[in-house]
């Protein structure tokens, strides 16, 4: 038996998106936060890549009122397509948004009770599957070596050792009580660093209460036991019903490891975050590279 049939694999994928996104306001008035582009993609088109890059295609988005444009999205643009196509254009840049008829689902989240909340109300599409979850906030752009993105690295790591795993990445102490915070166990040998034991999980704890500097950064494989413990979940940390507090309960349970990330991460859950992603993928892109370099220098007078 080969490693990679070991485990029940990972082909459906949760996407919380149905937060308000206050802090985006007035923009995220009448448009999704998850809608707002790096560039000429919305940011939950590069979750959704992230996801089929590791072979997950069972896309299941917990949405709220106000983000049907998430789904327009991904279906076809009948009117858009045929005058694109009578005017002899490429529609290769509608490519992505495709999506196999049946891989796509939605449920509401009818109240903002929290994230724990978000992914317990996908529990009869889970059925008793293992699944992953992508916060959509989370930029994560894999090294062009190949290595992949995020969630293809987890998987690979998922494939050998089972059971739950977080991805986790170290941001400086005084930033700890933004995130959910891991207490690190061992590392495991043979996966160069990059896997660690977890002995416990606190939801945005006080700098002196924070297990560590590794912070959880909004990817997950989950086993559907969560859900059991999910539907029992009190409320925790900003008075939400919290995924980490329902993660912490399986530890102990079953395996639960960390995956640090080989790549970059953009929070573009933040404003800043968000024009440092645009920037930062404006400047690795062959069709831009130039023009945004000299324009940066420009700017800043140097
Ligand atoms: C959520 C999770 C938190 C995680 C963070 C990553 O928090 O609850 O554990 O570290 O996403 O962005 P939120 O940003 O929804 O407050």
């Amino acid at each position: 038996m080969t490693d990679q049939i070991k485990f029940k694999p990972v082909r459906k994928a949760v996407f919380p998106v149905a937060g308000l996104g206050t802090r985006f306001l007035p923009a995220t008035k009448a448009i999704p936060k998850e809608m707002l582009p790096i560039i000429d993609r919305p940011l939950i088109q590069y979750a959704v890549d992230e996801a089929r890059e590791a072979g997950i295609d069972q896309l299941i988005f917990v949405t709220g009122r106000g983000k049907t444009a998430i789904v327009e999205h991904f279906d076809t643009a009948y009117e858009l397509e045929d005058t694109m196509r009578g005017r002899d254009k490429s529609l290769e840049a509608l490519e992505p948004t495709r999506i196999q008829p049946g891989n796509l689902v939605t449920v509401r989240q009818q109240v903002p009770l929290g994230l724990g909340h978000a992914i317990w109300c996908a529990r009869a599409i889970i059925g008793d599957e293992p699944f992953a979850i992508f916060l959509p906030d989370e930029l994560m752009i894999g090294r062009s070596d190949g290595t992949g993105g995020c969630m293809k690295q987890m998987v690979e790591a998922y494939n050998q050792v089972g059971g739950n795993l977080i991805s986790v990445l170290e941001v400086p102490h005084e930033e700890v009580s933004s995130y959910g915070v891991i207490d690190p166990g061992k590392k495991l040998d043979g996966f160069g660093g990059a896997l660690t034991e977890v002995k416990g999980l606190v939801e945005k704890p006080r700098l002196e209460d924070a297990p560590s500097n590794l912070i959880i950064s909004g990817r997950y494989i989950l086993q559907p036991e969560v859900m059991r413990v999910l539907e029992n979940q009190g409320k925790g940390a900003g008075g939400e019903v919290q995924l980490t507090d329902a993660m912490a309960r399986m530890i102990g349970t079953q395996p639960f490891h960390a995956v640090t990330f080989a790549g970059r991460r953009y929070d573009c859950g933040s404003k800043t975050g968000f024009v440092e992603a645009t920037l930062a993928l404006a400047l690795e892109r062959p069709d831009m590279a130039d023009e945004v370099r000299a324009m940066a220098k420009r700017l800043l007078g140097v």
